[in-house]
């Protein structure tokens, strides 16, 4: 370090910390990939990205998150549009095929003339570390089946990638950019997303049917490996509570700010 010349312990201490930082976290370039700067035009509702999963009540907008901080418990949402259904999740994991069950509850909310569908957010916990699991929804009605595969335990120098995204929205180019993530042959095993979601809230009266096309857009990623999430500029809409359920944030304090997962 000496020979670099620097003569300030801080700067040589920061530059440690730097290098040090980079080689625990063996972050690195992993894409050329920039998406393009033009204004994104957003997918028309009859999108092919947006389709509605066919059947009677069929769960939609299936996506989960990390349930607790040591990755032991997942929380899995979805949403039932003709009735309530049941809010069980039926798992089992790759190794004992001994199916369990977890219950969950069920929210609605209004906002201006938009009628949430029954949103249903249920943890299921106890789980083993660095084991696949599969989980079916939609017990009664029209079941669907997914799997995740949970982090191994927390450690020095335990591998594990996380993605990050934000800003993504719900036009051609957002469809580009979680494309690219899910080729990304380092594949991402969880996503940290950084604000930004659905941008419902550029629509007139923030129309909310915007944020079940977003649910349904990012299913095929969301509901295969935790999404963990913060919220952005664009998730403030004029009632707090409504932010909540629409961005499906479990955990919340009714007031002016979130209490994230
Ligand atoms: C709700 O209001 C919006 C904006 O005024 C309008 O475009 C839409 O058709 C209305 N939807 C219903 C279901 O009334
Ligand atoms: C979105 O991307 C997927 C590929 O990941 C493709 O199958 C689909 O057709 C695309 N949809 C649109 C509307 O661009
Ligand atoms: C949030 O607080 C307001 C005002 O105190 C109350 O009317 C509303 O029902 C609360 N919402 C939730 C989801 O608890």
């Amino acid at each position: 370090m000496g020979s670099l010349g620097f003569s300030s312990p801080l700067v040589v201490a920061v530059l440690c910390l730097v290098l040090n930082a980079a080689l625990l976290v063996n972050g690195g370039k992993t894409s050329s990939f920039i998406r393009k700067v033009e204004k994104a035009i957003d997918l028309p509702l009859d999108a092919d990205v947006f389709q509605v999963p066919p059947g009677y009540n069929a769960p939609q907008q299936v996506h989960i998150t990390q349930g607790d901080l040591v990755g032991k418990a997942v929380i899995v949402s979805w949403v039932t549009v003709d009735e309530p259904g049941t809010n069980t999740v039926v798992y089992w994991s790759e190794n004992s095929k001994q199916k369990e069950q977890a219950e969950g509850k069920i929210y609605t909310y209004k906002y201006y003339n938009y009628t949430s569908g029954y949103i249903h957010h249920c943890t299921i916990r106890h789980l083993e570390f660095n084991t696949k699991y599969y989980y079916v929804v939609g017990i009664g009605h029209t079941e669907r089946q997914f799997w995740f595969v949970t982090p191994p335990e927390v450690g020095p120098d335990v591998p594990y990638s996380f993605g990050l995204i934000g800003d993504l929205g719900q036009s051609y180019d957002s469809n580009v950019t979680l494309t690219h993530y899910e080729r990304n042959p380092r594949k991402g095993q969880t996503l940290l997303f950084v604000g930004d979601l659905s941008y419902a809230d550029i629509y007139p009266c923030h129309d909310n049917n915007r944020w079940d096309t977003w649910g349904r857009f990012v299913e095929r990623s969301a509901a295969y490996q935790p999404w963990i999430w913060t919220a952005g500029n664009h998730e403030i809409d004029f009632y707090p509570e409504i932010l909540i359920v629409t961005a499906s944030l479990p955990t919340y304090e009714n007031g002016s700010h979130l209490r994230l997962p």
